[in-house]
């Protein structure tokens, strides 16, 4: 059971959008929102504009992409009744925020990001010389801090963005968390925790503070929601106090490491459209059954009584993922005294995967035959990111004192 403190959690997680998904894409990231939709208030969007980082100079495809790929978050089972499904560019808010962001945001923290160099190196073929792309993760800081999230799902090398979100963050509360009283108006809210709270309140203050403990601001959080009656203000300048700081105006976000996914694809190699070998999630049955059939096995295996090893064939990789024990133990015995068939022994991948896709096709094919129905998904969830992400930014804009004007 997940604790009700959990259940409140916010989670905000953005994929961008470069076209159809595929098993890859499911057993990293999918399967988890899945999971995740049941347990938080989950945003999950369509990172469009940050598809532009590589696609600047043909942009005309990215609106299919998008369509497909949230047709196939729909047939992995992402549930609009359960999670806000939406369209980085249907909320400009982010555009706004990213841009106050980067008045406070040294271009050196972007610079330092491991993905900046990284992906120079690596995709040579496009123009990553442009301020978009080294703006790339701030704008990501935008999409998260405009939800308020506490939680953020990525795999390892978007990490280095999240812990950029929570500097942007904490430079940004240090900044403009400032409210001219705000020492005053603190210790104006202890005194209406009462007597007895206060002291209780003190001495967490004091023992992180101080001592430097950090559990006791944990404590002091946990105390502090159960106050009943202090206003949802007074409690937020209590919990910032209790760090010695100003107000928090942008929480800062944690990552949740989505295990990196193992799934290998039809050659072994990590399943990626670059190189070839993926089985996308709305393959037919026949594609299915015919690009695992073609799969490379160990190449000692050559005639039927060869014996193989199952460690030099990628097909032991799917059973890595697909297979229990003692299917695994079949395969392994069976390969090594040539005892079963490469056939054979891809049979039961094949059956694996026709059984995880055939349900994900049949809710898929609703929508395909229906894109309007995807687009008011998208619409109407982006209608309701927009109010969350509108509330944020008034608080942005007051306490930068643009409310002034
Ligand atoms: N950069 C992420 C990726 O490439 C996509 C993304 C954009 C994202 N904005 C986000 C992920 C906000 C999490 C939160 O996978
Ligand atoms: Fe690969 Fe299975 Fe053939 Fe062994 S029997 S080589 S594991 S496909």
């Amino acid at each position: 059971m997940i604790s009700n403190s959990k259940k409140n959690q916010r989670v905000v997680s953005g994929m961008r959008s470069t076209g159809a998904l595929h098993l890859g894409h499911y057993h990293g990231v999918l399967k988890n929102w899945v999971e995740m939709q049941y347990q938080h208030e989950c945003f999950f969007f369509a990172a469009d504009w940050h598809a532009l980082t590589t696609h600047y100079k043909d942009p005309s495809e990215v609106p299919q992409h998008v369509v497909e790929m949230v047709v196939d978050w729909l047939a992995a089972g992402i549930a609009p009744h359960s999670a806000t499904i939406f369209l980085q560019s249907q909320v400009p808010e982010h555009a706004e925020l990213y841009l106050l962001l980067s008045m406070l945001t040294p271009v050196s923290w972007l610079e330092r990001v491991p993905t900046y160099k990284d992906q120079q190196e690596k995709l040579k073929a496009h123009d990553l010389s442009t301020m978009g792309f080294l703006g790339y993760p701030l704008l990501q800081a935008a999409d998260i801090l405009i939800y308020k999230a506490d939680l953020v799902p990525v795999g390892e090398d978007q990490v280095s963005h999240i812990e950029l979100t929570r500097e942007v963050a904490r430079r940004f509360n240090f900044t403009y968390g400032k409210e001219p009283d705000f020492e005053e108006r603190a210790k104006q809210a202890i005194r209406k925790l009462g007597k007895k709270n206060g002291k209780i309140y003190r001495n967490y203050q004091r023992a992180y503070q101080e001592q430097g403990d950090k559990e006791a601001i944990a404590k002091g959080r946990t105390f502090l929601e159960l106050q009943q009656n202090i206003s949802v203000a007074d409690r937020e300048r209590l919990l910032a106090y209790l760090e010695g700081m100003s107000k928090i105006i942008l929480p800062e976000p944690d990552s949740i490491l989505t295990k990196a996914s193992k799934m290998p694809g039809l050659d072994g190699q990590k399943m990626s459209k670059s190189y070839g070998n993926t089985i996308p999630l709305r393959s037919s049955p026949d594609a299915i059954d015919k690009s695992i059939r073609k799969m490379p096995t160990d190449p000692a295996r050559m005639r039927l009584t060869d014996k193989g090893n199952p460690e030099k064939c990628p097909v032991w990789q799917l059973h890595l993922v697909y297979s229990d024990d003692s299917r695994r133990e079949w395969v392994q015995q069976g390969c090594s005294t040539a005892s079963i068939g490469c056939l054979n022994c891809k049979m039961h991948i094949i059956e694996a995967v026709q059984a995880e896709l055939e349900p994900m096709r049949e809710r898929a094919k609703v929508f395909e035959k229906d894109p309007q129905a995807v687009r008011k998904i998208i619409i109407e969830g982006s209608e309701k990111a927009r109010n969350q992400a509108r509330q944020t930014l008034d608080d942005v804009v007051e306490a930068m004192r643009f409310s002034d004007f």
